[in-house]
């Protein structure tokens, strides 16, 4: 090294102070892909079915059965089993039990859906989150040909979209039905319902309760089959609509539910769809909404901050904090709710323009009057409790 070079290292290593945090975490953010992918592509070769037909499987047995190299196939294995998704017991690997659940074909919870929709269809889309960023508007669809993610009923999204929206919300669904106590309650009308998971769900905890998904025209097939295949088509109906060329949403319903629908919109839209759900509903009626809300600090929590930015590339609209869904209806009452690591905030309102000698309507407009809607979390207004 001659002297001038000396002289720059030795400014160099003046200048730059070591961090004193270690690099750790953001090397885990950088490489959170590699697990997804990880999974993705076991799922892709399906072995975790051919380990479920197979009882456990070898390395050079996977490996003969998928006609790849032994190295790979001892890879993945490998990765599997330190990403929880595999138990090696002796020189062999056995699904585990979250494998055996949702990653095996054909199991009545066989996550397929939503492996599908987030690897094939939004992974590559992710990789332009910086040009979706610059663009403030949808990539993942032609904003200037289409009028909504909705519009573009392809192939692709018909085939994915709703199963992979099925997979997820039969599970929020059960969390919804143990978090709001719908007793009372007779007819459920699921606006945005897409495929009937939570209508399947809540029926068959709340036995009592009839629903009527109500969705776009070309969805009704789609929940009409999930709900012959739940054996409730006598229970659960199907209607045609449209919540923003409809004048109005169709009455005769005492709880409507918005799950994961006001996410997708922009304001002055969610407004006009709150609107719509509180003239629809009778006096004591009750809208629910159920989706990630962002904390009223705008810190977090990731998967509600994430899934913001997800819509970011799927939808005009954005994950909201609770305060911004204030106003337009009755102010309604909060519980939060955390299960399988992600937290989603269920939020109750009962209709404000109520009969006035219903009681329990008018402990819930007091409720609303007197900010329900900042209660301590885990308490809502009808004194329903969440973890
Ligand atoms: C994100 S999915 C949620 C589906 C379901 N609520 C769930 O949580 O599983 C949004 C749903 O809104 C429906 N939707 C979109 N635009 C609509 C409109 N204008 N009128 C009625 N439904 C609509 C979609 O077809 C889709 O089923």
């Amino acid at each position: 090294m001659n002297k001038a070079s000396k002289r720059i290292a030795g400014r160099t290593a003046r200048a730059v102070a070591e961090p004193a945090v270690c690099p750790l975490p953001r090397m885990q953010i950088s490489t959170d892909f590699w697990a997804s992918k990880t999974l993705a592509a076991a799922h892709d070769l399906d072995i975790f079915t051919h380990i479920a037909d197979a009882g456990r499987a070898t390395a050079e047995s996977l490996a003969r059965a998928l006609r790849v190299a032994l190295r790979p196939a001892e890879m993945l294995l490998t990765g599997c089993a330190s990403l929880g998704l595999l138990e090696r017991r002796g020189d062999r690997y056995a699904n585990s039990a979250v494998a055996d659940a949702f990653l095996v074909r054909g199991r009545p919870y066989y996550f397929d859906g939503g492996i599908e929709m987030l690897d094939r269809r939004l992974y590559p889309w992710w990789g332009n989150l910086t040009g979706a960023i610059h663009a403030n508007r949808p990539t993942t669809w032609d904003p200037d040909r289409q009028g909504s993610l909705f519009e573009g009923e392809g192939p692709v999204m018909l085939a994915v979209f709703w199963e992979a929206m099925h997979s997820l919300s039969t599970f929020t669904a059960r969390v919804l039905g143990e978090a709001v106590d719908l007793s009372s309650y007779r007819r459920l009308r699921d606006v945005g319902g897409g495929s009937a998971a939570y209508d399947v769900e809540l029926y068959r905890r709340y036995p009592q309760l009839t629903a009527t998904v109500y969705d776009l025209p070309f969805v009704e097939d789609i929940a009409a089959r999930k709900i012959a295949d739940a054996g409730l088509s006598g229970r659960i109906q199907t209607v045609a609509g449209d919540f923003f060329a409809d004048a109005s949403l169709p009455a005769g319903h005492d709880v409507i539910l918005l799950s994961m629908i006001l996410h997708d919109w922009r304001e002055e839209r969610c407004r006009e769809i709150l609107r719509k759900c509180y003239a629809a509903l009778p006096g004591g009626g009750a809208l629910i909404v159920s989706e990630l809300l962002v904390n009223d600090e705008k810190t977090g929590p990731a998967p509600a901050a994430l899934m913001s930015l997800h819509i970011l590339i799927e939808t005009e609209g954005r994950n909201y904090a609770s305060p911004e869904y204030g106003g337009g209806c009755a102010r309604p009452a909060s519980s939060t709710r955390t299960r399988c690591g992600s937290t989603r905030r269920v939020r109750t309102g009962r209709s404000s323009h109520a009969r006035p000698d219903a009681p329990r309507v008018r402990r819930s407009a007091r409720s609303a009057r007197s900010g329900a809607g900042h209660r301590a979390p885990g308490a809502s207004a009808d004194g329903t409790h969440a973890r």
